[in-house]
């Protein structure tokens, strides 16, 4: 059983069509990535499986029907969304974000632990401890989203372009903390403009054109396709 499928997934504002069947499944401790260029319909597929937007189609998780639940039972039920430009609290200390994070936890002393072990891994967080969230730097502010998201101990998390807008330096060391994430058994769907990186670190990819799925394989097999390296890795 696959821990996500998402069947014939349609999303629509008003007329405008952004999923036109959208199908595709993630199977527990795997990541997934999605690549596409701007419009394709990457963010509408993250926001229609976290439920926060409606969908026509079957969503399913863990074998259950996705769409009893709303989004907040969902994070209960071990999906978190890192979303697109992070949507962290800006106005609330970093410490007040992570603790919501892990809002709805009933094991408080594991909740304590899980704290203690992300600020030991990110030490810029706990130097930054009663700061201001938005006056964090981008990269900061990814790092805060994705570990408010761990703190909810998910076991699968969608990361809506982790990379985006940050310098070379900071992708990596975010993109070294999804790797500890994919260690821990976390199955990942991950969603990128930048796909080169994406496609290294998945086991499958999938590449949306037009809330289209146009082509799916291997992230290898992808990233050495003629057609992707021309459109979406630069060429070469
Ligand atoms: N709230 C909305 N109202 C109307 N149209 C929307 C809305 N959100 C997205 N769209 C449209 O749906 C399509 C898909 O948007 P989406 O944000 O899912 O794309 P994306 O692949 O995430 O793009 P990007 O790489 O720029 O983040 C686009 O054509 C966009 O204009
Ligand atoms: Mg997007």
């Amino acid at each position: 059983m696959s821990l996500l499928q998402v069947q014939d997934l349609h999303v629509h504002y008003g007329g405008i069509a952004a999923l036109r069947g959208v199908s595709l499944q993630v199977q527990a401790g795997e990541t997934v990535a999605v690549i596409g260029a701007n419009g394709a319909g990457k963010s509408s597929l993250l926001k229609a499986i976290a439920r926060l937007i409606p969908a026509q189609g079957q969503l399913s998780f863990m074998g259950q029907d996705l769409t009893a639940f709303s989004a907040h039972q969902l994070k209960a039920r071990g999906l978190a969304l890192v979303p697109e430009g992070r949507a962290i609290f800006a106005d609330m200390s970093v410490a007040e974000n992570l603790q919501l994070g892990a809002y709805g936890r009933q094991d408080v002393a594991a909740v304590a632990s899980d704290m203690e072990a992300l600020c030991q891994r990110l030490p810029r967080l706990r130097e930054r401890w009663r700061q201001r969230a938005g006056t964090l730097s981008g990269g900061e502010q990814q790092m805060l989203a994705m570990a408010r998201a761990l703190l909810g101990r998910p076991q699968l998390l969608l990361l809506d372009e982790p990379s985006m807008g940050l310098a070379p330096i900071m992708v990596q060391q975010i993109y070294s903390m999804i790797a500890e994430v994919q260690n821990q058994g976390v199955a990942i769907l991950l969603v990128e403009q930048a796909a080169r990186r994406a496609l290294q670190i998945c086991s499958q990819a999938l590449v949306l054109e037009q809330g289209r799925v146009v082509l799916a394989g291997a992230g290898n097999e992808l990233a050495n396709d003629d057609r992707v390296r021309r459109v979406y890795l630069g060429g070469d």
